[in-house]
């Protein structure tokens, strides 16, 4: 696991975005896609620890630095019973902060249909439009203070695949800051791509921004892999990148701040020509 650590949030987002732009053009320019037939899958999130990548994105986009014609997309998880023009549903998020903004089809995002008549079902059909699209090039994920993923809450099965979740009390309290501070507006229950979904992807990005995740960074960096901090298993992913602020990590020791920074010296510099 690679932890870059920049100084603040915009740091953080400059980052994520440059690093998602790299894989993208360079998977579509690869030689083994000269014929340009393979889409790049990108696993995406929601929530406020992507919106400063998002917003690089789009920069990026109108600069002509990037262009999403041929990317893929499938969102990590959705509310359960949202209507999706609802505001605060993940379908507006990504329209509002992603689609709307750049070239990509319509056709090729996915998010989670939360008012599925039949939720296993659709959860199921997601699961086989990841494995029909090829599976997914790069998952990019933030995390909540109680260290889960997507919404796969602590004590998720970490072999997990798409499904419904109930979620925790801790996390409709602090989602309950887009639903007017009432934590019973927030949705019970939510469709959420599983751990074991996440672990599929070639490589993963983790975007870690402020002093309220630091526990949750301490978990995944410091400690053994454990469900009550899902967060933890991508220890034992082949490739993953976590991107995270100087708040963040607030909990670990100096040692490991220093030992990551040592190793990402000679880098740092991951800026998009
Ligand atoms: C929600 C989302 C997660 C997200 C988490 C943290 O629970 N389902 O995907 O990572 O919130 O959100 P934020 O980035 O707003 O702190």
């Amino acid at each position: 696991m690679r932890l870059i650590i920049r100084k603040d949030y915009e740091a953080v987002s400059e980052w994520a975005a440059n690093f998602v732009a790299r894989r993208i053009r360079s998977a579509l320019g690869s030689a083994d896609n000269a014929a340009g037939d393979r889409p790049f899958v990108l696993g995406l999130p929601t929530g406020s620890s992507p919106l400063g990548m998002y917003e690089r994105l789009v920069r990026l986009y109108d600069r002509g630095v990037l262009s999403f014609k041929k990317v893929v997309t499938f969102n990590m998880d959705e509310y359960v019973g949202l209507p999706e023009d609802h505001p605060q549903s993940y379908h507006s998020f990504m329209r509002d902060h992603l689609f709307s903004r750049v070239d990509i089809p319509a056709g090729n995002t996915h998010v989670l249909n939360g008012n599925a008549p039949d939720l296993d079902a659709e959860c199921a059909a997601y699961e086989a439009a990841i494995s029909a699209a090829g599976g997914i090039d790069l998952f990019v994920g933030g995390v909540g203070a109680d260290g889960h993923i997507a919404f796969n809450e602590p004590g998720s099965s970490l072999s997990s695949r798409t499904r419904v979740k109930t979620l925790t009390s801790d996390t409709r309290i602090a989602n309950s800051r887009f639903f007017g501070g009432e934590p019973a507006a927030v949705p019970a229950t939510a469709l959420t791509v599983g751990i074991g979904t996440i672990m599929g992807a070639r490589e993963v990005l983790i975007i870690v921004s402020g002093a309220n995740k630091a526990r949750a960074l301490r978990h995944a960096i410091e400690e053994g892999v454990n469900h009550l901090w899902t967060f933890s298993c991508l220890q034992l992913h082949p490739k993953v990148v976590v991107v995270c602020d100087e708040p963040a990590t607030d909990e670990l020791r100096v040692g490991t701040v220093r030992y990551f920074n040592e190793i990402e010296a000679g880098n740092l510099d991951n800026r998009l020509d």
